[in-house]
């Protein structure tokens, strides 16, 4: 999986700029504000056909434009594609595959396999739980479109079920369909929590093996926390889903008093420990930094072994907070697949012993490439 060239026009603060990147690590330097991290953020757009600093995509346009796009040529499965994201001030992005507008933006979406880490993974680690089943999602997702079906169904149900609970102090006759609701999320919830469950298993253990590289001293602990009276995650969703239903309908005078939608897979979390203690409260910058990037390495060794090729890694400004052992250590498990990452410092990448290098100023990607 590769991305091959990139192409941008009135995008943040490029003009009109063309980028063809190695298969190997591309390295991305120029000083602050420059442009760095918007070219990661436009080869990202190209996976996820979103931007990973706006929920906006027109704000992506460069100050005063209209128009501009984003033009992304990459591999994947040994097939060429060609993804184009179109962006307007007055009108929805536009989705182009192969030169063919999409209806809509799923089309585009996962063709191109990406794994970004920024500085603000830390929140993976520091914020709650809705951060990390994000993070479980949006992997699940692209690797299991019945994952992606599901989940949506039952955010649906979970919606309409949170309206009925809501609704009913004023139109009582409404609790007549929350059984029906619980029925149905118990049967969708049942299916994540057993997708999640297993994924999770996978992700943990690979998560601790590179974990342990970079600090071998601090244990790692991965936990899946769901709902309380699941005796066991693994088991088949039929019986997960019993035991989900049992459940609800334990504590349905709880969520009537309550007006929302009490326990299911939409309040699950990952607990993530340091040596015996909650990362997220005892953890220090670097140390979390370094629990977080364990994660996304982890992902990415999860998308090798369902697909066999590794998605394109993006590194933004990694190194930052990192003592020197755990910079190497990073700088180390580059060496598989295409890698773009970006600094400030080209000293640091000195330990690097293959790639190409980008400058980056003012919007412009200079033309002087230079291995190193
Ligand atoms: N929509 C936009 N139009 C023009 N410039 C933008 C836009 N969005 C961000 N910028 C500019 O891009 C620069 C930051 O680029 P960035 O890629 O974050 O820098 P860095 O090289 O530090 O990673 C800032 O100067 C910012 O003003
Ligand atoms: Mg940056």
């Amino acid at each position: 999986m590769n991305i091959n060239c990139i192409k941008l026009e009135n995008f943040r603060n490029y003009k009109e700029q063309k980028v063809s990147f190695t298969g190997g690590v591309n390295i991305i330097c120029g000083e602050n504000a420059q442009g760095k991290t918007n070219l990661l953020e436009a080869v990202a757009a190209m996976s996820t056909i979103r931007l990973f600093r706006t929920g906006q995509k027109k704000e992506g346009l460069r100050f005063g434009e209209k128009q501009g796009k984003i033009y992304g040529e990459f591999t994947a499965e040994g097939r060429d594609f060609s993804v184009e994201l179109r962006l307007f001030d007055k009108k929805p992005a536009e989705v182009y595959r192969n030169g063919v507008r999409m209806k809509r933006q799923s089309d585009a979406r996962g063709i191109l396999k990406t794994v970004l880490f920024c500085p603000d993974d830390l929140y993976l680690i520091r914020a709650g739980a809705g951060a990390r089943r994000r993070f479980l999602d949006t992997a699940l997702c692209q690797l299991r479109p019945n994952y992606d079906k599901v989940l949506t169904e039952y955010e649906k149900v979970l919606a309409h079920k949170n309206k009925i609970l809501k609704d009913s102090e004023e139109k009582p006759e409404m609790l007549e369909l929350l059984d029906d609701f619980s029925l149905r999320l118990a049967r969708l919830g049942a299916i994540i929590i057993r997708y999640r469950a297993y994924y999770i298993r996978k992700l943990a253990e690979k998560a601790c093996q590179v974990h342990k590289l970079a600090a071998p001293n601090e244990k790692l602990d991965i936990t899946y926390k769901t709902v309380s009276s699941i005796t066991d995650v693994y088991a088949s969703a039929e019986h997960i889903e019993k035991e989900l239903i049992e459940h609800v309908f334990n504590h349905k005078r709880f969520e009537i008093a309550a007006k929302s939608c009490l326990s299911g897979p939409h309040k699950d979390d990952l607990e993530i420990m340091l040596c015996g203690a909650s990362a997220s409260s005892f953890g220090s910058q670097g140390q979390v930094r370094t629990c977080a990037l364990a994660l996304k390495l982890a992902e990415r060794e999860m998308f090798f072994d369902d697909s066999g090729e590794y998605p394109v890694l993006l590194l933004d400004d990694v190194l930052s907070e990192l003592d020197s052992k755990r910079q190497d250590f990073v700088l180390n498990r580059i060496d598989k697949g295409q890698v773009l990452i970006t600094c400030c410092d080209l000293d640091t990448m000195k330990k690097i012993n293959a790639g190409i290098v980008f400058f980056v100023k003012n919007g412009q990607v200079l033309k002087d490439i230079k291995k190193i």
